[in-house]
Order: structure tokens, then sequence, then C-alpha cells
């Protein structure tokens, strides 16, 4: 099967914007639809990408050998993977994760619809991948408007290169989204396509009073949110968030933090206690649970260890501090239900007693979910809120973006 047929493509195009429609609730936008037409996914893709499969792992998918699987991926309302483990391929195919990908089509339209373009805005992209995102940008902007930042040498060749075979040079530039791009500013629009769970304040310096910055969000304890801001007169940016998708985060954010290596050492005197909150209600719980806990917890995070080799306990959830100081541990014993949980706690902070003060918290506002939250971000910080700004919660660190590297 050749993937160049003009026929086949439309096809493919139109069934993918039919997808991308049912998604949204309404049809795409004409203006949309003729940049989905003008630039056929595939022809960003790689020959090589990694496909997930019915148990979310990754497996290659050579366009050499499985055509016909290559162009369904394309054309799937699904994200193609196009760059695992930052570019160093793991010998054993079960330790690939996803380092560059193509976003599922739906959020890439979602998003475009979010940051409501009018012709001659100027936007900045975090996150060039593919090139398909800021091709679309430029099919509708022009060129000339739009600025595209991947960190990636690789993976902003690719962009690079396609972009240029299909008549696209917005202006690429490979580096450090999280500075923005402060030659070309200010910009109407920013847009992320990598989650923050810090807004960098040179976005917000970077964007015009009145524009918009749009972003995908992930904090230490949960891994979706949308969050759109408005950015005021004052320097500052506020807005709320929508409960969409889960994007890969920010280089620049990541941690590497191990609890046997960093958190739990072998001197630690845990104190024992007991509690009735169960421990899947907080972990691997619904999205409106666990949304609200990352923002109000801050800087917990958590992990489970099934069969910890520990008699009656069938799964323990690890929780801890980012800073590895504090750590708690909830043992289950394969009860559903049950009404006690034995608990260990280390350090200066007792962090089960802050997740059970956030989970009640959390009931007694009225179990919200994301669309009730919003972000603040100042050049001092950011704060989270419920329903309206003026009562912030939870304070992120103000680090700046250089610190956070170290
Ligand atoms: C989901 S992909 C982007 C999809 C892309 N917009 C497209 O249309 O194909 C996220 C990208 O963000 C990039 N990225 C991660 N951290 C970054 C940073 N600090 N600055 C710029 N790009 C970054 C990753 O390398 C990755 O290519």
């Amino acid at each position: 099967m050749t993937t160049h047929q003009p026929g086949l493509e439309r096809t493919a195009v139109g069934g993918l914007l039919q997808a991308v429609s049912q998604y949204l609730g309404h049809e795409v936008a004409p203006e949309w639809r003729g940049a989905a037409e003008a630039a056929p996914r595939h022809r960003f893709l790689p020959d090589r990408v990694w496909l997930s499969g019915d148990d979310e792992a990754l497996t290659l998918c050579e366009r050499g050998r499985e055509p016909e699987r290559w162009f369904a991926a394309a054309y799937g309302d699904v994200p193609v993977v196009t760059q695992v483990n930052d570019g160093e391929e793991p010998s054993d195919p079960a330790d690939a994760w996803p380092s560059s990908s193509a976003s599922a089509p739906s959020i890439v339209f979602r998003m475009l619809e979010l940051l409501d373009l009018a012709p001659g805005m100027r936007v900045l992209e975090i996150g060039a991948g593919t090139g398909y995102n800021a091709a679309l940008l430029s099919h509708r902007l022009g060129d000339a408007n739009v600025t595209t930042v991947e960190i990636d040498p690789a993976v902003a060749e690719l962009a690079r290169s396609g972009l240029k075979a299909n008549g696209y040079s917005p202006t690429l530039v490979c580096g450090d989204g999280s500075l923005g791009w402060a030659a070309r500013a200010p910009y109407d629009r920013v847009v992320a396509t990598c989650a923050v769970q810090r807004v960098p304040y040179a976005w917000v310096e970077q964007t015009r009073p009145g524009g918009v910055i749009l972003t995908p969000w992930s904090d230490d304890w949960s891994h979706c949110g949308l969050l759109r801001l408005i950015v005021g007169e004052n320097g500052t940016a506020s807005g709320r968030f929508s409960a969409e998708s889960a994007f890969m985060l920010m280089r620049t954010q990541r941690r590497d933090l191990r609890l046997f290596r960093d958190v739990v050492m072998d001197d630690h005197v845990p104190v024992e206690s007991t509690t009735a909150l169960d421990p899947w209600a907080v972990a691997d719980s619904p999205v409106e649970t666990q949304f609200a806990l990352g923002l109000r917890l801050g800087d917990l995070w958590y992990a489970w260890h099934h069969e910890p080799d520990v008699e009656g306990v069938e799964t323990r959830l690890w929780l801890a501090t980012t800073d590895g100081g504090s750590w708690a541990a909830v043992d289950w014993d394969g009860t559903r239900g049950a009404e006690r949980y034995t608990v260990w706690q280390h350090g200066p902070r007792r962090v089960w007693e802050e997740v059970e003060a956030a989970h009640r918290w959390w009931l007694g506002a009225g179990r919200p979910g994301p669309e009730r939250f919003g972000l603040t971000v100042t050049a001092d910080g950011q704060w989270a809120w419920l329903d309206e700004p003026g009562a912030g919660f939870a304070a992120r660190p103000a680090l700046q973006e250089t610190e956070q590297r170290d």
C-alpha cells in the first residue's frame, strides 16, 4: 500500500475530522478543517513510531514493515509517540517511555479552539514535536505569526524537515521553552503542548495584556487538566482549569525521585497509627479527587507497591514530600471497604495526616472537579484557588526555572 494517494489521504483526513468533531460535540470549524486538509497528519510523522497496545505498553511500528498500521495510527484519534527515552532507545521495549509525540488530534483541535485565534495574532508554541500543530497554526495565521520552541535537537530537526516539506516556515527555535522566546514577544497567545506544574513567568511577561496562555497541567500527584490563563495589565495571569487530557511533563520540570534511593532509608523508625481513610480513595481515584488533592497538597507524591513481602499486606501506598524529607505508608490487606488501615509516618511532616485533611477539605467543598479550580500566576509565584481567585489556598514553590534544573 502506498500512502501517497491523494484520494486515500483525503478520505483519511475526512475520517479523522469526523472523529474530532464527535469528541468536540460539534463540527470542526471550517478554518481548522482547511488547515487539517492542507497539512495531512501522516506527513509529519517519522517512519519509526511507537504505538500503545491494549495493555498501554509501547510497541515499535516501522512504516516500511507495517505500512497499514503506521498509516492507521496517523489517522486514528490517538497520540503517536515519535521518540522514547529522550532518544536513547532501551534494549528492552518494556522500558520505553514517551519523550515526544504527535498529540491525539481531538486534544490538538480542542486546544486550537480554546486559543480563540483571529487573523493577525501572534502565537508562541512550546513543544514543536512533529511540527504538526505549528503547521496548523501557520496555515491559519501565516508563518510570520508563529514561533515554536522545541528542547530536543533531534525532535526539532524532525519538526523543521516536516514543516519545510509541507511548505511551512514558522520560526522554529531549538531551546528551553520555559524561557519563552523573548526575541519575538509580545505574543497574543502562548500554547504549551507539554504539561507544566509551575507556569513559567516568562510566558506571562511575553504575552500582551488580554492575551491567553493555554497549557496542560501535571503536578506531583495527578497528571491531567488544561489551564487557560488570561494575562492582566499588572503582570499577573489568572484563569481556570478544564478536565482534559494528560500530556508529557515539560523536561525542565521533571524530577528524578526514587522511593528507596532518595526517601525511605533503612535507619528510619516510622511512627505507627491507623486511619479510616481508604488509600484507594485518594490515589488512583477518580479524576476529580486526584486533581483536587494534587492542587491542595502542593508537594506530595505517591507510589503503589504491590505485594511488598510484608505479612498481611497485599498493597502498600507510599507517599512522600518532594524534598524526600517526610514519608508515609498505608497498608491494604486486600479487603475492600475495611474499617481501618495501618499507617506508618516518618519525618518532620505528618504526610498521611496532610492527605486526610486535604481529602476532608475536598469532601467539605462538595467534591469539586477541575472546572471549579483556577490558578493565578504572579512574578512571586502561583496560587491555586477554588471558585474565585481571591481565595488562593496553595502556593507552589516560586522557583525560577533555572533553579529547578539544578
Ligand atoms: C506532545 S509533544 C508536542 C506535540 C507537537 N506540538 C506536535 O504537534 O507534534 C511535547 C514536546 O514538548 C517538548 N518539550 C518538553 N520540554 C520542553 C521544553 N522545556 N521546551 C521546549 N520543548 C519541550 C518535547 O521534547 C516534545 O517534543
